[in-house]
């Protein structure tokens, strides 16, 4: 069995299939621009974030009933399950759900049926973060967060995603206010495509308590040595930076000197389903692309856990963390 590890930056959204696209496609009467999923899988060649978001949110048509939602939630549950993957924080995107006239309780009624039978099923507990979309405006973000109020006992949390540059989090600074007067956890990508000064905005107008992807923040020394010092977790998606020309080949990644500076790094997979691997493959890659060692490989594992939402379930992290010391890292290689 694969090492086990939590997954804290993963869009539902991101592991659409090209074969359940085009499945759901054809239960609800959509028609999509491509003959084929082949057609399909030959579109996902994407020059920066924007150009992957394009083909993210058309392909969403295909998602308009709870069933769809639970459908495509159980296909990432039970593919990771074999990954060795015994939690997730998943997030969504309701904005780009509501928009469409699928109403927010659709979204989260099908997701939830899936996580709440993922823990039996596969032995995974979930946690949903449901995500801003930035590039919508500060009002709309607020409707979002009114119309989740009857569903927060299935939400633990808010995120900030979409289009960075441009779109900085003092946008959202009310927003968050009113999640953590929710009782919301917060997160937020920054420094993906956004400047380092994003990140520092994430911490102090927004109060995030991890940074999703960060790796811009290399640029800034004294921004690393404060991620340190407070031990921030950032939740890395290297095949996702890679796909969305961030860096250029993995080889050049910074996760491994990251890591030596200090940082709290985790590795996960933002969309799977386009950027070329879950979250197994994803470290196989960099595994091999930056002769991670055995070592490496159980700290990232241990910070999975160590920045995961578990704190209504102590036990649990302490159990899989015990999993994670006791684990021999040769065996999965
Ligand atoms: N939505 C889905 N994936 C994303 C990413 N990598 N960055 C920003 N928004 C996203
Ligand atoms: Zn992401």
């Amino acid at each position: 069995m694969p090492f086990p590890k939590a997954e804290l930056h993963l869009h539902i959204e991101g592991t659409l299939e090209p074969e359940l696209a085009f499945a759901l496609a054809a239960r609800n009467g959509v028609v999509l621009p491509f003959a084929d999923t082949d057609e399909l899988r030959r579109a996902y060649l994407f020059k920066d974030l924007q150009s992957f978001l394009d083909l993210y949110y058309a392909l969403m048509a295909v998602l308009r009933t709870e069933d769809d939602f639970a459908a495509l939630a159980d296909a990432y549950l039970a593919r990771v399950a074999t990954q060795g993957v015994r939690h997730a924080e998943i997030f969504f995107d309701p904005q780009a759900h509501t928009s469409r006239g699928v109403a927010f309780g659709t979204v989260v009624e099908g997701l939830a049926r899936a996580l709440e039978r993922a823990e039996e099923r596969h032995g995974i507990s979930t946690r949903l973060i449901m995500c801003f979309l930035r590039d919508e405006s500060a009002e709309s973000a607020m409707r979002t967060l009114e119309a989740a109020k009857p569903y927060l006992d299935r939400i633990t949390g808010v995120g900030l995603d979409s289009a960075e540059v441009g779109h900085p989090p003092s946008k959202f600074r009310e927003v968050y206010e009113a999640a953590a007067a929710l009782g919301l956890r917060r997160v937020a990508h920054a420094g993906e495509e956004g400047p380092p000064a994003y990140i520092v905005e994430a911490l102090d107008l927004l109060g995030v308590e991890r940074i999703d992807h960060g790796l811009r923040c290399m640029e800034d020394p004294e921004l690393v040595e404060r991620l340190v010092r407070e031990r921030i977790p950032l939740t890395l998606c290297p095949l996702s930076n890679v796909r969305l020309r961030v860096i250029d080949v993995l080889e050049e990644h910074p996760l491994a000197r990251m890591m030596q500076a200090g940082l709290m790094c985790t590795v996960n997979s933002d969309d799977p389903a386009y950027f070329g691997g879950y979250i197994g493959d994803t470290f196989h890659a960099v595994r091999e692309a930056l002769d991670l060692g055995n070592e490496q490989l159980r700290e990232l594992a241990r910070n999975s856990f160590l920045a995961s939402f578990l704190e209504d379930d102590e036990e649990r992290r302490a159990a899989l963390l015990a999993e994670v010391e006791a684990y021999d890292f040769e065996r999965d290689r």
